[in-house]
């Protein structure tokens, strides 16, 4: 069954945890969604392990709308979240809405995420107050990576924990039926979900939230480039894929692949008219 912003709603309510990985191509989006993952987000973190750029900062629109259409018609019932990528939102009201919008109609969205507290608590009203739901995102933003000097775990000054809990409670008046938090101690993530109507969604935000997300990437161990403190790597299909890489130059090189069971048949008569 499609799950929904009621979905999420629900298990708050119940205290059933939420799921939520990354995907951004039709053949991933397909295997998260029959393995009942609930929902898929289409991150701008596409812009580090699909692009190879070094930070998110670069991602276009085009780029969701492209990976997100694509995730939408492999996946049949998870809920899908696109990212709206750096400058989509920030600039002004209109262009939120104008770009969630995009994300909506191109991309085939079922919500949007951005990142940012009070700051962007006008966007956050304007998507929702145009039918779209929304997720925040808090703690650790990487669209912010040039103002905070790196990747760094957010909330551990007293001033910072007050300033998170009340961010939250900022996009949460605003109408975001959930919020990510990235990188932000556990005990201050446990409190914020225990305040909090709506659903907390943890990335290195242990594990008191209401659900959790992960790059699929990073759980998977395909992408090894850097490995945060917070991944846990449940298979690591990078060196199952090297190694069936290996093994295919080796018996093309051999003449072992394609064997006959791969190959297509003529009648001899055929082949003997051509000599
Ligand atoms: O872009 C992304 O994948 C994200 C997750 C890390 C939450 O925002």
């Amino acid at each position: 069954m499609k799950k929904t912003v009621g979905t999420f709603q629900n298990a708050k309510k119940n205290g059933e945890k939420v799921t939520m990985l990354t995907a951004y191509d039709y053949s991933t989006a397909k295997l998260v969604d029959e393995a009942g993952i609930d929902s898929i987000l289409v991150g701008d973190s596409l812009g580090n392990v699909i692009l190879g750029y070094e930070d998110t900062i670069s991602v276009t629109m085009e780029d969701m709308i492209h990976h997100g259409a694509a995730v939408a018609r492999g996946a049949k019932d998870a809920l899908i979240v696109i990212d709206m990528p750096f400058m989509s939102y920030q600039a002004s009201v209109y262009d939120a809405v104008v770009n969630a919008g995009r994300l909506m109609k191109e991309g085939r969205a079922n919500a949007v995420k951005l990142e940012g507290g009070a700051s962007v608590c006008p966007q956050i009203r304007a998507i929702t107050e145009s039918g779209i739901p929304v997720v925040a995102h808090l703690g650790l933003t990487p669209q912010s990576v040039n103002a905070f000097g790196g990747y760094k775990v957010q909330g551990k000054s007293e001033t910072a924990a007050a300033k998170l809990l009340e961010d939250a409670l900022a996009v949460q008046e605003a109408g975001a039926f959930a919020v990510v938090l990235e990188c932000v101690p556990a005990k201050l993530a446990a409190l914020i979900t225990e305040r909090l109507d709506i659903t907390t969604i943890g990335i290195g935000a242990g594990s008191g939230c209401d659900g959790q997300v992960l790059v699929y990437q990073d759980m998977l161990g395909m992408f090894t480039d850097y490995v945060p403190k917070f991944v846990k790597q449940f298979a690591r299909v990078g060196d199952i894929m090297k190694q069936a890489f290996a093994d295919y130059k080796r018996e093309v090189s051999e003449g072992t692949f394609p064997a006959e069971e791969h190959s297509y048949k003529i009648e001899d008569e055929v082949i003997e008219k051509l000599y």
